[in-house]
């Protein structure tokens, strides 16, 4: 067994927003516990399945991210919360790794097309609300989407 818990959830209900958190270290093979949570939350409180589907997405290029850009050797955590109401889905995913310009526009020219650059493309796509938090050379980013939701 490691010293600490790898990844860490809680869970609290509060004037009808579920919210669940979770703490996952920052490496590939935790994603799909991410995307676990949703469905489990989805469970609880219908998500309509095409939407589920898009959410998923923007969350597996969110984690993705901070996993793939924000440490440097995989060794930091990354944190999700999910506030799940009747009416909205907000998901935010924090770090503590190396920030960024959320307003740099996309590199392609000089960059290796297979770098893809499209994640945060995509979860402006899915997201009805997109907020990034990240400074270059200041520690830790934050992402929050906001997807409002018929529900199924
Ligand atoms: N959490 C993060 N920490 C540090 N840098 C980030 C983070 N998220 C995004 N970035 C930066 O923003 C760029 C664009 O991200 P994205 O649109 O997902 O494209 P890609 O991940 O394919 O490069 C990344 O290449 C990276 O430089
Ligand atoms: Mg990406």
């Amino acid at each position: 067994m490691s010293k600490a818990a790898a990844v860490e959830a809680r869970d609290e209900e509060r004037d009808g927003v579920r919210t669940v958190r979770l703490r996952i270290p920052a490496k590939a093979e935790y994603i799909t516990l991410s995307r676990l949570a949703l469905t489990g939350l989805a469970k609880v409180s219908p998500i309509e399945e095409e939407t589920l589907a898009d959410l998923k997405l923007a969350l597996t290029e969110a984690v993705s991210n901070s996993i793939r850009h924000a440490y440097a050797n995989g060794s930091g955590h990354v944190e999700i919360a999910y506030a799940l109401s009747s009416t909205r889905l907000e998901i935010e995913v924090f770090d503590d790794g190396r920030g960024f310009d959320p307003e740099r526009p996309l590199a392609i020219e000089g960059e290796e097309l297979t770098e893809g650059g499209l994640g945060i493309a995509i979860i402006r796509t899915v997201a009805d609300e997109l907020e990034i938090e990240s400074r270059p050379g200041v520690r830790g980013s934050r992402l929050r989407l906001v997807k409002q939701l018929r529900l199924a």
